[in-house]
């Protein structure tokens, strides 16, 4: 494949993380390192915007909220064994994932876990996009006997009877019963279907205290999306990069390497990744298949997007269900108005490729352990299989050398944004506190 840019000199300024690059294109010199074309292509990935406001939750910016999500997030007390909590796989050391190539829960999923930063940018969550609110999302591994195998009725008595949480949850969203009102509730149930035991125990309670046990539930989401919301992370060095270009400077920010700047031109040049990595989360929050197949190395037995629709139809917490604080929102009416078709089937949602240096192993299946496997297998599409004849127009092995998947890596490591504030990414303090004496005081 033809290499976009060709550096003509590297002068090495005064540091060593300080270069100018100068490149040449179609012979003539440029002293800037990229073309026009690929500056203004590139700009389009540059600068996550401020996050868009989430109608269907309206105490997304609450700080109270975020507050409770916060302590709510490290709480192993919302998991059946008391032992889970949303950490066990999205670990903030390890950039809100967990490490593995399968996520393990009470069981094995079959499942990489995805990062949380930046997470709440997205249109449509899960590699499947199975649901469309970043709350309702919240309450899936909650309750999935996979992952964490706790309950809405379980999670709701301990909202009640836990002081601390009882207090904040009040701040938030208003009164919750006393303990007494809720003594003839089952201590678990769901209606899931996934869990029999705790849906005929749902099925014993009155319409009213499920309503009641759905609404605390649904708050608790609204809570852990509110935290979620604030595991955003600064500009990269490409980020910097990029501002410096429309402030006339041609000097490399730290992080930002002369092969950064190559694989950035490849990237939206010859290499086409930006054909579906478009925009700041280098994500065009769709979904495609690059064909990779599922854990069990059929591709029929992926449904991806195909399942994702019908699931997301039927899911209660979606953006245009009951529990919405908004139904009626755009995005809410999009989902609803979603078509399933074929060329659906084993679509996967497009990765960010946002700090994408920090959440190995990769794709949905965790096949691949490095980026540098990720880029040999773009490179040759070695074992690809696509289902049907739905294979993507635009995907085609690149043949890239070494040099250009060099770069490229490069160019994704560029990607590494600032972490969140350091205080979302620990437990609050009075979490620990709280559970503590909650254990101490109620224990069973
Ligand atoms: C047992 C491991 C496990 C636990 C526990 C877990 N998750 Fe996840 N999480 C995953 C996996 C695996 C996926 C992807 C699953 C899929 O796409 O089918 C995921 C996906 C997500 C996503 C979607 C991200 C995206 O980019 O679409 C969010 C948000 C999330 N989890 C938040 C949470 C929260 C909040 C909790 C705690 C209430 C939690 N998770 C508990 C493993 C886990
Ligand atoms: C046709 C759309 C498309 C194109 C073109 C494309 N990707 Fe992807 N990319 C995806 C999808 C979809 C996935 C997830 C696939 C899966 O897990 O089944 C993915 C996954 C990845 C991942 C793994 C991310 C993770 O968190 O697991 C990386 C890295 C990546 N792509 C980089 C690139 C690069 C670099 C290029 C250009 C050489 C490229 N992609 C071209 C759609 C695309």
């Amino acid at each position: 494949m033809r290499c976009f840019l060709r550096i003509a000199a590297l002068v090495v300024l005064a540091t060593p993380v300080v270069v100018v690059v100068q490149a040449q294109e179609d012979g003539t010199t440029n002293s800037a390192p990229l073309t026009p074309t690929q500056q203004t292509r590139l700009r389009r990935h540059a600068n996550l915007p401020a996050l868009s406001v989430d109608a269907t939750n309206a105490y997304a910016n609450r700080e109270e909220a975020v507050a409770l999500g916060h302590h709510l997030f490290f709480d192993p007390r919302l998991s059946g064994s008391g032992s889970l909590n949303c950490t066990s796989c999205h670990d903030p050391n390890k950039a809100f994932t967990d490490g593995r190539k399968l996520a393990q829960g009470v069981g094995l999923i079959n499942r990489n876990t995805p990062t949380l930063l930046n997470a709440s940018h997205h249109r449509w969550f899960y590699w499947d996009g199975r649901i469309d609110t970043l709350w309702g999302q919240a309450l899936e591994p909650i309750e999935s006997p996979q992952e964490m195998n706790g309950d809405r009725v379980a999670v709701a008595r301990l909202l009640i009877q836990d002081k601390s949480l009882r207090q904040a949850y009040e701040k938030v969203f208003g009164s919750l019963p006393t303990p007494s009102e809720v003594v003839e509730w089952p201590a678990h149930g769901t209606p899931r279907f996934d869990r029999p035991e705790e849906r005929d125990a749902w099925a014993s309670m009155s319409a009213e205290d499920q309503a009641l046990a759905n609404k605390i539930f649904v708050n608790v989401g609204k809570a852990i999306a509110a935290y979620e919301r604030k595991l955003l992370t600064g500009p990269s060095p490409f980020d910097l990069y990029m501002q410096g270009l429309e402030q006339g400077r041609t000097t490399l920010p730290e992080g930002m390497t002369p092969a950064a700047v190559r694989g950035a031109a490849l990237f939206v040049g010859a290499a086409n990744c930006r054909m579906c990595h478009v925009g700041p989360l280098l994500s065009d929050s769709e979904f495609h298949s690059v064909g990779i197949v599922g854990n069990d190395g059929d591709v029929m037995q992926l449904p991806g997007r195909f399942g994702g629709v019908q699931k997301l139809q039927a899911n209660p917490f979606r953006a245009s269900g009951s529990f919405s604080d908004d139904a009626t929102n755009k995005q809410a009416q999009l989902a609803d108005r979603l078509v399933v078709g074929p060329e659906l089937w084993g679509q996967m949602r497009t990765p960010s490729l946002r700090n994408v240096a920090l959440t190995a192993p990769y794709m949905h299946n965790g096949q691949f352990d490095t980026l540098e496997e990720v880029l040999t297998y773009y490179s040759t599409l070695e074992g690809a299989i696509f289902p049907g004849h739905h294979q993507e127009a635009i995907l085609e092995p690149l043949g890239l050398t070494d040099q250009e998947r060099a770069d490229l890596k490069a160019f994704l490591i560029s990607l590494t944004g600032t972490p969140p504030e350091a205080i979302y990414l620990s437990p609050p303090a009075a979490a620990e506190d709280s559970s503590q004496s909650a254990t101490s005081s109620s224990s069973q």
